[in-house]
């Protein structure tokens, strides 16, 4: 049975991106709370701090969050990248890239199910990246980021008539603190990448939020198993970077 009202779960909340989803997700009255690893006193809703990353940590974070909220909805947002170009592809790089765009994911969305299915709904969203068409020097976080795109399919055949979606976004190059440390403005490589960007300007946090808003909207109804691209057209011009 659906609760009278409900929460929005949205990991690595507290800035970029996730601070624009859950700020856009409260302009419309609704519900949210996030998990980070570090507190943030202005965060406009209730916080839980974890380094999600954690095995333990997030088993025990994510217990606590079901405990205390109805959560229905869940936004798949932490990640982390690690640059390393084939040869110099290190064990505990791909481990933290793997777990934190995969594991976390995969934790998070079986911690939020035996909700969704009891409520015979639910809303999933994971963050991929326009990466996930290949990343020159950035191939784990390339292989992170499609495998969201194999689980969001599968999951939403696995869901779909349990009135649960999952869908995907994949953002091009965003303004964000994530975005900054990997990609010095020095670098040619990121002249390269941003000069790839048909619309010759990066995203803003609230543009991504908008898509994931709408997957996690009423509209949304009949949409499943679907990666829409937020990039500026970087997905349709060079997919190197
Ligand atoms: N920015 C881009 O250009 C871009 C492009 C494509 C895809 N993406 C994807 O979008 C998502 C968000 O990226 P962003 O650029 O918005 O990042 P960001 O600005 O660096 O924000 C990351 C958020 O996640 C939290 N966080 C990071 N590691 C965590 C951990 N181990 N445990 C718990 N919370 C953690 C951070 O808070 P604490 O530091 O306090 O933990 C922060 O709230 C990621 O999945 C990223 O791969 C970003």
């Amino acid at each position: 049975m659906m609760p009278a009202t409900s929460f929005t779960l949205v990991t690595g909340a507290t800035k970029g991106i996730g601070r624009a989803i859950t700020e856009k997700l409260l302009a419309q009255g609704e519900n949210v709370v996030g998990i980070a690893r570090r507190a943030d006193p202005g965060f406009p809703a209730p916080l839980l701090l974890a380094d999600l990353a954690d095995h333990a940590a997030r088993k025990q974070v994510l217990a606590q969050a079901m405990a205390s909220y109805p959560v229905l909805r869940l936004v798949n947002n932490a990640g982390f990248n690690r640059m390393q170009p084939l040869g110099e592809i290190t064990a505990d790089a791909y481990d933290e890239v793997l777990n934190l765009n995969l594991g976390v994911t995969i934790d998070a969305t079986q911690a939020v199910l035996p909700a969704m299915r009891a409520a015979g709904f639910g809303r999933i969203v994971n963050i991929s990246s326009r990466s996930l068409l290949g990343r020159m020097g950035g191939s784990m976080y390339s292989a992170a980021k499609a495998g969201l795109v194999g689980l969001t399919r599968s999951w939403a055949l696995e869901l779909a008539a349990q009135g649960i979606t999952v869908n995907c976004v994949a953002p091009g190059p965003v303004a964000t603190e994530m975005f900054a440390h990997n990609n010095p403005p020095h670098l040619p490589r990121t002249q390269a990448m941003l000069a790839a960007i048909p619309m010759a300007r990066m995203g803003t946090p609230e543009e991504i939020a908008g898509a994931v808003g709408y997957f996690l909207s009423a509209g949304a109804s009949f949409t499943t198993g679907q990666t829409l691209f937020v990039c500026g057209g970087a997905s349709i011009s060079q997919s190197q970077y």
